[in-house]
């Protein structure tokens, strides 16, 4: 993961670079730095922690036109002030900040740079020193950068600098986002558009194994053969305000509080003039013609695939199976004759999503990726693209894309089962539309769940969920969404399953979070309740109105039973988010966690 920026222009690029930084820092946080340049060369400042300790130590007497910085998720060394980025090569004639991992990097250190001295354990000190090693050859620095390029294997989005050369700031990626910004004066470089909207909302792709020359006038694009590349810029179609809190304290809560809405506009976004729901006729007839669907995806976007896989089996009568992508590539389950395969990433850049993507595409099958980045890799890589609609999502703990690719999934589901005059017996805008307002109802429950947090997860280690059917993979997602920020042990079990090995774990005062929204599973998941709470548990029922009894904690309003996991997820996303609060921990940064994976 990390983030990259870059500036090259008229103003002080200090403040740009760390303003990018910080919109970045989803990508990661445990170190930072940026490398400033003027007539005087190169300065590099860098820190342990989040960029709010990067700034306290810039020395804003630095006066500087051209820059590159760097926010840090580690692979190669710890988190420390030593391995964060930037990094120089030996004379410091070259600066270099870098996202993703160098496979080959110690061969390299082994066979090329034996006589050099490194001072960081990152993988990324070595491309810096054999650009400066090709340049002591005698290659200029624009063709030593493409030899150096060439001999890696992995994944990369570097900029470079050159300390006798303050016009240029040198680009190239691979496997790893990277775009160019461009503007009247000067260029930027980015990990994600979001980095630069201050400044510009004119971007160019930049594709795998290209390399660019960047200066305050200019952007080229060249092959690492040399050949340049024209490319038309794009329109960012992001609002700035989208990536602001607002009046809220974290990200998340905002995001929690943006789904009733972001379901509506999904419902928009799929309907025709007649407002009947609709998706591209082709990705409909691709769907159809598959004898087996196999989603891919990793995280939270794999639990909105369990659910998925639900809605699929049920209204379009098609048999799905959910893999995690990490695991897919070297454990490939058997393939039916005709599979189609749907990626599920909120980022659209996950790692281990884009590799089973690259494989399955090289087996020559097809591809939808569910997304809420257009553009993304995963999207720009896959046949077909059915985008989430949920605008930028900035907390690492997914939320409003777990909701957003939960309804996509039942509007493809829907679209494609009618296409084959499947009997929906229900109007899915109608219904959807019942979600969203029963989202707004969990929404304002903001003080009962908060209660529910104090009242089962205030002094805790641990916590389970239990659910059967839908339900259990509702449950998965509250373990996953508890754990990541309140780092209490959480898991999620199907009820039936307890008793076969984890009710050993259930002591005295145990918070077990229990699912009770679907009629035909209601007594026996009461009924695993009463299994727990007879050994000491301290049972919290979540039930769906029709079904609750005097016992149950929280009552969530009735929506289609397919449907209930839109609106039980929230109750269980606030009430990670307010035992995360009542922990002090911090919300939207996790620890040890990005929000973009793009490292495998
Ligand atoms: C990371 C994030 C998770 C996310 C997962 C998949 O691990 O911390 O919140 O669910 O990546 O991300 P994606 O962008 O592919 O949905």
């Amino acid at each position: 993961m990390c983030g990259i920026v870059g500036y090259i222009g008229n103003q002080d690029a200090k403040e740009i670079l760390l303003k990018g930084l910080e919109k970045l820092e989803y990508r990661g946080y445990d170190s930072a730095g940026i490398a400033v340049q003027n007539d005087n060369g190169v300065t590099v400042f860098k820190e342990k922690g989040r960029i709010a300790d990067l700034r306290e130590h810039v020395d804003t007497d630095v006066l500087a036109t051209t820059g590159i910085g760097h926010t840090r998720w580690a692979t190669h060394g710890v988190p420390s002030k030593v391995n964060a980025h930037p990094h120089q090569s030996t004379s410091s004639r070259f600066t270099i900040v870098h996202n993703g991992v160098i496979e080959n990097y110690s061969m390299i250190k082994r066979e090329e740079l034996s006589d050099v001295s490194f001072v960081s354990e990152t993988d990324t000190e070595v491309i810096v020193q054999l650009i400066e090693k090709r340049v002591n050859e005698g290659n200029s620095v624009e063709a030593s950068f493409r030899l150096a390029l060439k001999s890696l294997k992995g994944s990369y989005a570097i900029a470079l600098l050159d300390n006798q050369n303050e016009e240029v700031i040198y680009v190239a990626k691979n496997k790893s986002p990277l775009l160019v910004g461009l503007g009247e004066s000067f260029n930027v470089v980015a990990s994600d558009a979001m980095a630069m909207l201050q400044v510009t909302d004119q971007f160019v792709e930049l594709m795998d194994k290209e390399i660019v020359i960047v200066t305050k006038e200019n952007v080229t694009i060249k092959t690492l053969e040399g050949e340049v590349i024209e490319r038309a810029p794009y329109t960012a179609e992001l609002d700035a305000s989208d990536i602001e809190k607002g009046t809220y304290p974290h990200y998340m809560l905002k995001e929690i509080d943006e789904q009733p809405l972001v379901t509506r506009k999904i419902i928009q976004a799929y309907q025709d003039i007649n407002g009947d729901l609709t998706i591209d006729s082709d990705i409909v007839r691709t769907v159809n013609d598959a004898d087996r669907i196999y989603i891919v995806a990793c995280g939270t976007s794999y639990h909105a695939g369990l659910v998925g896989k639900q809605f699929i089996e049920t209204m379009a009568k098609k048999p799905v199976e959910v893999h995690v992508a990490s695991e897919f590539s070297y454990n490939m389950p058997l393939l039916s004759e005709k599979p189609l395969f749907i990626f599920i990433s909120q980022s659209g850049e996950t790692a281990d999503s884009r590799a089973v993507l690259v494989q399955v595409k090289e087996m020559g099958h097809k591809a939808i990726t569910i997304t809420n980045v257009p553009g993304s890799t995963l999207s720009r890589e896959a046949d077909y693209t059915l985008l989430l609609h949920a605008g930028p999502e900035i907390a690492v703990a997914s939320t409003k894309a777990y909701t957003a690719q939960l309804a996509v999934l039942a509007i493809l589901a829907n679209v494609t089962a009618k296409a084959t005059g499947k009997d929906v017996n229900f109007d899915l805008v109608q219904e959807l539309g019942i979600v969203a307002n029963a989202m707004e109802v969990l929404c304002d429950a903001k003080e009962e769940m908060e209660e529910l947090a104090r009242n089962y997860l205030a002094t805790t280690r641990n916590c389970f969920f239990i659910g059967r059917g839908i339900d259990f993979y509702v449950g998965l997602e509250g373990a996953l969404k508890l754990k990541e920020i309140s780092y209490i042990q959480a898991e999620g079990f199907a009820g039936g399953e307890l008793k076969h090995g984890t009710i050993a774990l259930i002591e005295d005062g145990t918070p077990v979070i229990a699912l009770a929204t679907q009629e035909s599973v209601n007594l026996s998941i009461r009924g695993n309740v009463k299994e727990v709470a007879a050994r000491g548990a301290n049972p919290c029922i979540i039930s769906m109105k029709g079904l609750e009894e005097e016992e149950d904690a929280f009552v969530l309003p009735e929506v289609h039973s397919l449907l209930t996991p839109l609106i039980s997820v929230i109750a269980l996303q606030l009430i990670s988010y307010y035992a995360a609060l009542h922990r002090d921990c911090d919300v939207d940064k996790p620890r040890n966690l990005a929000k973009s994976v793009t490292v495998e």
